[in-house]
């Protein structure tokens, strides 16, 4: 059986910029490039008050809209959290998880990014799974066993059907918003070893089957060479993605 190819994807992680004039200002100037002729899936994550905005102004065009974060519950006493229904109900369909900065400064573990996760497969969302290493995991030879953790934890209880609607991103703490990407090389060879766990938790047709990301200080001149790696299929771009000639810079790479 051959798998059909998977297409790139490329995302632009908004993190905490832009209000929702900016948000829509962005995404009107975006619309102006000839994203239909590229064979490449866009996506925008903004923050929740320009969701609503973002959505309406990528109305009719490529760009799909995600969100940054997700509850697990669907509602209740949860101040300062977002439910699934709230955000579909404003026409978001993806949804970012396990982000490392939401791990490193909001308290997220594998637990309660799993629990995010199996929410969000529920009810519809398509998430993007981020797993990374920090610099000192790395320096001590630990970058495998740190992923595979992230992966086995994250993805605990998600069946074959709902991992087949997961995209993961590999993105090593020490290359975000530092200015130091991984080599196209160094990023290879741990999407091929998360694409070996997959194929061993799943089977390898659904792992060749899953698009996995990098991110991590991608820019307009290193897209191309880290896109042409066999086991990369896209990017997660946060500095980079926040103005619109330079994220079109990525993508058309
Ligand atoms: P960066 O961020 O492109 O600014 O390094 C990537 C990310 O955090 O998703």
């Amino acid at each position: 059986m051959t798998d059909t190819p998977r297409r790139i994807m490329i995302a632009g992680n908004w993190k905490c910029y832009k209000t929702a004039a900016e948000a829509v200002q962005f995404i009107q100037a975006f619309r102006a490039y000839p994203l239909a002729e590229k064979a490449v899936d866009v996506a925008l994550a903004p923050t929740f008050p320009a969701l609503d905005a973002a959505v309406r102004a990528a109305e009719g065009s490529p760009i799909r809209v995600a969100a940054q974060n997700v509850f697990w519950e669907p509602d209740g006493a949860f101040t300062g959290e977002v439910s699934v229904a709230m955000l579909k109900a404003v026409g978001v369909g993806m949804v970012i998880l396990g982000h490392s900065e939401r791990r490193q400064y909001f308290g997220e573990t594998d637990e309660t990014v799993n629990r995010r996760l199996r929410a969000a497969l529920a009810g519809g969302l398509e998430p993007i799974f981020c797993v990374g290493e920090s610099l000192a995991e790395r320096e001590a030879s630990r970058t495998l066993d740190v992923i595979r953790t992230q992966i086995e934890g994250g993805l605990a209880g998600v069946d074959e059907s709902s991992a087949d609607r997961t995209i993961l991103a590999y993105e090593p703490v020490w290359a975000i918003g530092t200015g130091r990407t991984a080599t196209p090389e160094i990023a290879q060879e741990v999407h091929g070893f998360i694409r070996s766990e997959l194929a061993k938790k799943y089977n390898k047709s659904l792992a060749n089957r899953i698009r996995i990301l990098y991110g991590g200080s991608v820019k307009p001149d290193n897209a191309a060479a880290l896109m042409a790696q066999p086991d990369i299929d896209g990017a997660l771009v946060g500095g980079a993605s926040l103005k619109a000639d330079v994220f079109w810079g990525i993508v058309n790479a």
